[in-house]
């Protein structure tokens, strides 16, 4: 009898074991199959995650490695403009920490919209006639309007940016032994007697004509400059800047080469004023960037002009823009404006000399490249809208522009 009870509980027991052991895999393929559909829902979600870091990564330009000692802390003022944007590209493509102060007067986020984010670069929405208090190891002073519209639209603050902010700028390089480049221009030159300028040339300025809160701003500037270097052992070097043109400048500044292209592109007459036989020079940005970056490292402390010396009647610039875009405007001749030098022709003896720079861009090939941007400017003007794009990764060609 005891026998048979054990045996009964034996199977009992066997066939509960039985039961758990089917449950459990029974429970088991459940879980296999919703895992297995988990994982085919996150799958493609994974991928998207994937494309998008790898967008992200590839948005910016590519930047050369530094080490802590040859990297530098850069700051510049008016970064967000037409020079200052292409400044902080080179100077982000080199390497170094770019903080970029701009109160975007006529400067845009577009500009430098492809470093928003990265780690080496901050943008920083300040009016540098307001003292600013950061460390940084070097200066490049861009901010000031740099087109007479732009400049003569508010003559009182152009010349407090170029006066005040100046002070201010040459305040925080005493404060935190930085050096500092000031971004000054031709028009120190005013309408000149000389041909072509040199740095020696102490210029012919009218103090009190439509152009002086810019000409004698930029002058009075320099001069600041000068006085903290001997008082206060300040480093300084002084860009004479002529005229620059390239893609970022502004449409319809009111300078030569961007009405030219616009007017073509446009099909409208292309505006001469006077006979046309006053002369201009322009250099590429890219030249120009190249001449700062060189004056910033060297040991030069006196002005020096960087500019393109290759002279061109404005008569020519048009008739050269014309058949650049293929465009069928006429040329139209208008009165002549005040106090519009006659002839502007950089010497660059001494920065040929002294920082082994000059000009190596040819001026069609420059054109050709503002011709592009304007057109690009004008497609989304039409089309009303700008998508930003995130930037392939840029794999720079081997040709070197300067020696
Ligand atoms: N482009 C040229 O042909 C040329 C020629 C000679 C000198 N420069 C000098 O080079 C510098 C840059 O010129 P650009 O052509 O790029 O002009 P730009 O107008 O494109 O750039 C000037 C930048 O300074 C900013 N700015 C103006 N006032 C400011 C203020 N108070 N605080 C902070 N930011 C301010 C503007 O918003 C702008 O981003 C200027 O100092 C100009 O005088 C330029």
């Amino acid at each position: 009898m005891k026998l048979l009870v054990v045996i009964a509980f034996v199977a009992y027991v066997a066939s509960v074991w039985g039961n758990f052991v089917n449950i459990r895999s029974i429970q088991e393929n459940g879980e296999q199959k919703i895992e297995n559909k988990i994982e085919e829902a996150v799958a493609p979600l994974r991928e998207k995650i994937r494309d998008l870091e790898k967008s992200f990564i590839q948005k910016y330009p590519p930047v050369k490695f530094l080490s802590e000692k040859d990297r530098k802390r850069i700051l510049i003022t008016g970064g967000a403009g037409f020079v200052g944007s292409h400044l902080t590209d080179k100077l982000m493509m080199d390497g170094h920490e770019v903080t970029v102060v701009d109160n975007f007067f006529t400067g845009r986020k577009r500009n430098v919209e492809h470093w928003i984010g990265h780690e080496n670069f901050e943008l920083i929405n300040h009016d540098v006639v307001e003292p600013l208090y950061i460390e940084v190891d070097q200066i490049y002073h861009l901010a000031s309007p740099a087109s007479p519209p732009n400049y003569m639209y508010n003559p009182i603050k152009t010349l407090k940016t170029n006066t005040i902010g100046t002070l201010n700028m040459l305040g925080l390089a005493k404060r935190v032994g930085a050096r500092l480049l000031l971004a000054s221009t031709s028009e120190v030159y005013g309408d000149p007697e000389v041909h072509p300028q040199s740095e020696d040339y102490w210029g012919h300025v009218n103090p009190i004509g439509p152009r002086a809160c810019y000409d004698e701003g930029k002058r009075v500037a320099e001069t600041m400059c000068y006085a903290y270097m001997k008082q206060e052992g300040v480093e300084v070097r002084v860009a004479r800047i002529f005229n620059t043109f390239g893609p970022r400048m502004h449409m319809n500044d009111g300078r030569v080469v961007s009405n030219f292209i616009l007017q073509a592109l446009q099909g409208e007459p292309l505006t001469v004023y006077g006979s046309g036989s006053q002369t201009r020079a322009f250099q590429y940005v890219s030249d120009l960037v190249n001449g700062l970056v060189a004056l910033m490292n060297s040991n030069v402390s006196s002005p020096v002009n960087l500019g393109n010396p290759e002279e061109h009647t404005i008569l020519e610039f048009a008739q050269l823009i014309k058949n650049l875009v293929g465009s069928g405007s006429e040329i139209q001749f208008l009165s002549e404006a005040q106090d519009d030098p006659q002839r502007r022709k950089p010497d660059i003896q001494k920065a040929k000399l002294m920082l082994g720079w000059e000009p190596v861009v040819p001026l069609e090939e420059g054109l050709n490249k503002a011709i592009h941007y304007f057109r690009k400017e004008l497609e989304y003007q039409a089309n009303n809208q700008y998508i930003p794009k995130p930037k392939p990764a840029r794999i720079k060609k081997g040709r070197t522009r300067h020696n």
